[in-house]
């Protein structure tokens, strides 16, 4: 990278002209890094200041914009409708097999087979395998390596132009990547990751608007957005599966080489693929990924097969506008329709009350769902529902199931609009709910059985105190029992009062006991997080823990001092400070200190114990001999190290257990430092 100080009046057109493809080249190469492959190169800001000088560049010399400039993701104006586009190679859709056994690939492989006239003890036909991912179609099209349009599916022969919306998506190149064919068109689904999906729906029941009942309809509807500044502010995502028209670009003999040229390019396609032998090689695929789906980041409704030889693919052809050399194999359905028997509250931590829907148990991603949550009373009457209603019930990985909406037609005659009550159902104090708030929360705080309960929870948990044994049913016993009425009293059980309670045999009551007194050897930051203050979470326990060093100072800190801690905003800092200035809480703190809890008051500040690891970058793969994966990543923190999700050439270490994966390729590739736990140990001074 060439750094420059020259404002661009002070350059001649040429240097202007071939700076600016410089620019644009940077930055492109730079976006793939980050969107692509999660792996930046150089700093946020650093990419800000180049994209800043290209505009700067532009501005002054219009002449020198091109479509592939990444300043031209800028959003668009309003649209008053999309216009048609006719697609140079038809958009075709797959045969699905909704029969979500073995039997599906067993059948399509026969099919094959049959349409190929092969004989019975010829060789297994070779498949690329891949997920089907639920979003939208979209053709992209590149002339001459620039992206010229993006197209939805429409029907097939006609879709509309959504180019605006799809160039706000920054996985998708505007250039491709050392090619300069006439035409390439790439085909592919947007979709919307989990996260990101629930994120969005989190932000429009802030704000009291409409959520949406999957991140495929939300991504769909992003990209059939008139207005670009409202799809632009949805996180959208990409993955390739195909081509389109193809011109001066020559395509290699299979589909997975033509995955792998495509990725090559720079456009993002899935890692969760594979090339497979016959029909096993078809079922163990749909039963790998079956295992793998609720992981994965985004949603699939199932897997696809595709004969993998082009040659194939052309002699077999298509019938009815599918191809018979691809099938879609499903899954179980995320989405089911049952009856909503009745709804009911929950009492959390910190207060919410949280409508609950009791259903008719349906079998649903994979599991059967009794309970789904119904978030608040706004989103609930915005969706209509009510008791007796048939409902539909969305499961999708490890997000809490819920009701996302409800079948029109069938309702029985007469239900009552469903109304929060005044007073909490556990402890009948009095029910509030902030001005223009969402939320209808208990204001009997530990008074509150139910509070408490979840209060003791998380204090247990595994992140936190990590007691292990204190799980939900034994919590239940010991909040009705009056053995526990707040945190201290945790400390003070004794085995007599344990064994004396149903299904605590003996054993167990000791086992909890020696859990209870490991888990007073902590750290600051582990205890922090565990006093449950609202906005506090792991990170900003830890933020704090760094920040302040010791709890008194944490205590005492004002508003303004406790802003200076990294990523804490005047919300959170609020919440701590009136946290801390309840009396009660004060009192809790020092008697669970009392009761024998420590850590290091040092460990928390740079300046006062050594870090010798200060700023070295770890990543973690596979699985390590003794350590979890937490323990390791608490040892590297305790002297100062970070601990990244992916390895770039920032990472100094990779520590590699069984089966790591791409990870510790990529650090061969890299050239970085890979060690084994006995190495690590030794390194953090812990060897053995
Ligand atoms: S191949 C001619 N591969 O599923 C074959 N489609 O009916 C063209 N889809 O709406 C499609 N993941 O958008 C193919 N890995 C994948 C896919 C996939 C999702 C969607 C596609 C289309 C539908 C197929």
């Amino acid at each position: 990278m060439t750094p420059t100080t020259a404002t661009p009046a002070s350059l001649d057109a040429a240097t202007s002209a071939a700076r600016a493809a410089e620019l644009r080249a940077l930055l492109n190469h730079h976006a793939h890094r980050y969107y692509v492959l999660d792996d930046p190169e150089i700093p946020d800001a650093e990419y800000d200041r180049l994209f800043r000088e290209l505009q700067a560049l532009e501005a002054a010399r219009p002449d020198l914009v091109s479509p592939d400039s990444p300043t031209q993701r800028v959003i668009g104006k309003v649209l008053a409708g999309f216009a048609p586009v006719r697609h140079a190679v038809a958009m075709l859709s797959i045969r699905t097999e909704t029969d979500t056994t073995a039997g599906s690939a067993l059948a399509f492989d026969a099919r094959v087979r049959r349409e190929l006239e092969l004989a019975d003890d010829a060789a297994p036909i070779e498949y690329a395998a891949e997920l089907k991912f639920d979003g939208l179609a979209i053709n992209l099209r590149y002339e001459h390596g620039v992206l010229v349009q993006a197209a939805t599916r429409g029907d097939g022969e006609t879709g509309e132009d959504v180019t605006q919306n799809i160039r706000t998506i920054g996985q998708i190149p505007l250039r491709l990547l050392g090619v300069d064919a006439e035409v390439v068109e790439v085909r592919g689904e947007v979709y919307l990751r989990r996260t990101d999906f629930e994120a969005l729906n989190e932000r429009q029941r802030e704000h009291g608007e409409k959520t949406f009942v999957n991140p495929r309809n939300a991504a769909a509807g992003a990209v059939r957005q008139l207005d670009p500044a409202i799809a632009a502010q949805r996180p959208l995502s990409f993955f390739a599966y195909g081509v389109g028209e193809v011109r001066g670009w020559p395509q290699p003999d299979t589909h997975s080489a033509l995955l792998d040229a495509l990725q090559a390019l720079g456009i993002p396609v899935c890692a969760d693929r594979a090339v497979v032998q016959g029909p096993q090689g078809l079922v163990d695929f749909h039963c790998a990924m079956g295992g793998k789906r609720d992981a994965l980041p985004f949603d699939i409704d199932g897997v696809v097969y595709k004969v993998n030889a082009l040659a194939l693919q052309q002699r077999l052809g298509f019938v009815s506008r599918e191809p018979r050399w691809a099938v879609a194999h499903k899954y179980p359905a995320q989405e089911e329709v049952t009856l909503l028997q009745d709804i009911t509250i929950q009492v959390g931590r910190t207060g919410k009350l949280t409508p609950v829907a009791r259903l008719q148990p349906v079998f649903v991603g994979g599991t059967t769902v009794a309970n789904a949550t119904l978030h608040n009373v706004f989103e609930l009457r915005r969706k209509g529902v009510r008791i007796g209603d048939t409902v539909i019930v969305r499961r999708a990985g490890d997000v809490i199931p819920e009701v996302v909406g409800r079948i029109a037609a069938e309702r029985p005659a007469y239900v009552p609009n469903f109304r929060m009550p005044r007073e909490c159902p556990v402890c009948a104090s009095r029910v509030l709910r902030e001005k223009g708030g969402i939320d209808h929360r208990c204001t009997g705080g530990l008074f509150c059985p139910a509070q408490r309960k979840q209060a003791i929870l998380h204090f247990a948990s595994r992140r936190a105190m990590d007691i292990d044994g204190l799980g939900d049913k034994l919590v239940d016993q010991l909040v009705d029992g009056g053995l526990i009425r707040t945190l201290p009293d945790i400390y003070a059980l004794d085995a007599g009062q344990l064994a004396a309670l149903d299904r605590m045999a003996e054993k167990s009551a000791h086992k909890l006991l020696a859990a209870l007194h490991s888990s007073k050897r902590t750290t600051l930051a582990r205890f922090v997080y565990a006093l449950g203050i609202r906005h506090v979470g792991e990170t900003t326990a830890k933020d704090l823990a760094r920040h302040f060093g010791m709890l008194e100072r944490i205590l005492d800190a004002s508003e303004a001092q406790l802003l200076e801690v990294n990523d804490v905003g005047p919300v959170v800092a609020r919440s701590i400070r009136s946290f801390f200035e309840q009396e009660h809480n004060r009192e809790v703190i020092a008697q669970l200190r009392a009761s024998g809890i420590k850590w290091d008051e040092t460990e928390g500040t740079a300046d006062q114990s050594p870090k010798p690891l200060a700023g070295k970058t770890f990543v973690l793969t596979g699985t390590l001999p003794a350590l979890t994966r937490d323990q390791a990543q608490a040892m590297i923190e305790a002297v100062g190290g970070k601990v990244s999700g992916s390895v770039s050439k920032k990472t100094d270490y990779v520590v590699a257990g069984a089966e790591a994966g791409s990870k510790l390729t990529k650090a061969h590739e890299l050239g970085i430092a890979v060690l084994d736990e006995q190495e690590l140990r030794a390194l953090l001074g812990t060897g053995q």
